[in-house]
């Protein structure tokens, strides 16, 4: 089964990204400079991974560290890369704009260089549906235009460009740029999950610090968009689902590959090109959800309560956003099978466990 190199895999969609590619068989090498990631998330993985713990190892590092690239995949041979590694808080992007193009443009780079020279030529790449901007209709489909409205978003924008231009240099590159829509709940254990950092900027991870009672009320942006209840709707996907989609992205590629760049899926977009080279997937579940509704489902998953008031916009956001999943089925045989009510219990289980994420003080029976 193929041998992954997984960036970034400490991360939140990391992972529970590597656990599950452990699961259907594979190994993994993570490689994490923790600056945004705690070591002791791979202490968990440990335990949630029992005897397929001995199959993936973690090695702290920067992807600008090129020597080390050099070594790692001089001894590893992998068979691809699933890259996650970057900064990606759309709001600290604004403020440190040399930082995020330093750490996500700049690693891309080098990691590519890295696989090129390694002759290790399949990539994952953990895009986003930031990469369409200010969206005006939806479902959104992969041909979308696209579009950037911070420097976070430029970041993955330009990486996909850079991916396109890599994969149109020389057909040996196969290359799935992964979109995200909103990636929410936790591993089902309530042993890993998304750690809180600060104030939360997205919508969960301030759901559950109100149902803690470690904030007072939830201010809901917006009340008076033109939807059914006022409230933005978006395209909540649990981050488990997210994390199968991975594999399957995984698995096209590598088979792709064994079968001479013959796809396996054969759908209209590559027939046409013969070649996988480089192309987006949206991993959404297709269906919208709101503000309110997120709301409710979460009270009545949790029996928690989340106190709100509705309060002006914020600026930048779109009024609904969802995604168009054919492609997904198509070309990866993937779609999400996870509900909104999974999303919600999952999310508590973890919140409640550890209140303060990878933060939170160790119990005797989490040694
Ligand atoms: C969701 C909805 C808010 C917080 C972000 C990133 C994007 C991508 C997906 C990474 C919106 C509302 C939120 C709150 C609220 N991530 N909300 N009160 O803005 O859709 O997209 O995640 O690539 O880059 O921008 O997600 O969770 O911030 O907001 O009412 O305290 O919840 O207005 O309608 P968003 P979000």
């Amino acid at each position: 089964m193929p041998h992954v190199f997984v960036t970034g895999g400490l991360g939140f969609i990391g992972s529970h990204t590597t656990l599950v590619l452990l699961e259907h068989g594979h190994s993994v090498v993570i490689l994490d400079n923790l600056s945004n990631a705690f070591e002791r998330v791979f202490t968990h993985m440990k335990k949630l991974a029992g005897d397929k713990a001995d199959k993936m190892k973690f090695v702290q590092g920067d992807l600008r560290d090129k020597a080390l690239l050099d070594k790692l995949f001089s001894e590893e041979k992998f068979d691809a890369v699933i890259h996650f590694a970057g900064f990606k808080a759309v709001g600290e992007s604004v403020e440190k704009p040399l930082e995020y193009y330093d750490n996500n443009f700049c690693g891309s780079v080098a990691l590519l260089e890295a696989m090129r020279t390694h002759k290790c030529m399949n990539l994952v790449f953990s895009s986003s549906c930031t990469v369409y901007g200010m969206v005006e209709k939806t479902p959104i489909t992969e041909d979308f235009p696209l579009a950037a409205v911070s420097p976070y978003g430029r970041t993955k924008l330009f990486q996909e460009d850079m991916y396109r231009d890599v994969a149109a240099s020389d057909p040996s590159w196969r290359i799935l740029l992964l979109r995200y829509f909103n990636p929410v709940g936790a591993h089902p254990s309530g042993d890993l999950g998304e750690h809180p950092v600060g104030i939360p900027n997205n919508l969960m991870p301030y759901v559950q610090q109100v149902a803690l009672g470690q904030r007072e009320f939830l201010r809901v942006f917006g009340g008076d968009y033109p939807t059914p209840d006022g409230s933005a709707i978006r395209d909540y996907i649990h981050v488990m689902d997210l994390a199968e989609g991975h594999v399957a992205a995984v698995k096209l590629i590598v088979e792709d590959e064994k079968l001479g760049c013959k796809p396996v899926n054969l759908v209209k977009l590559i027939v046409e090109d013969e070649k996988l080279g480089c192309k987006p997937v949206n991993l959404g579940t297709g269906r919208g959800t709101s503000v309110l509704e997120m709301i409710k489902a979460f009270e009545e998953n949790t029996g928690a309560k989340v106190p709100y008031k509705v309060v002006d916009r914020r600026a930048g956001d779109t009024i609904a956003v969802w995604a168009a999943t054919e492609l997904a089925e198509s070309l990866l045989g993937w779609k999400s099978k996870l509900s909104l009510a999974d999303m919600c219990r999952d999310q508590w289980a973890w919140a409640s466990k550890y209140p303060q994420g990878y933060e939170t003080p160790v119990k005797e029976d989490q040694q």
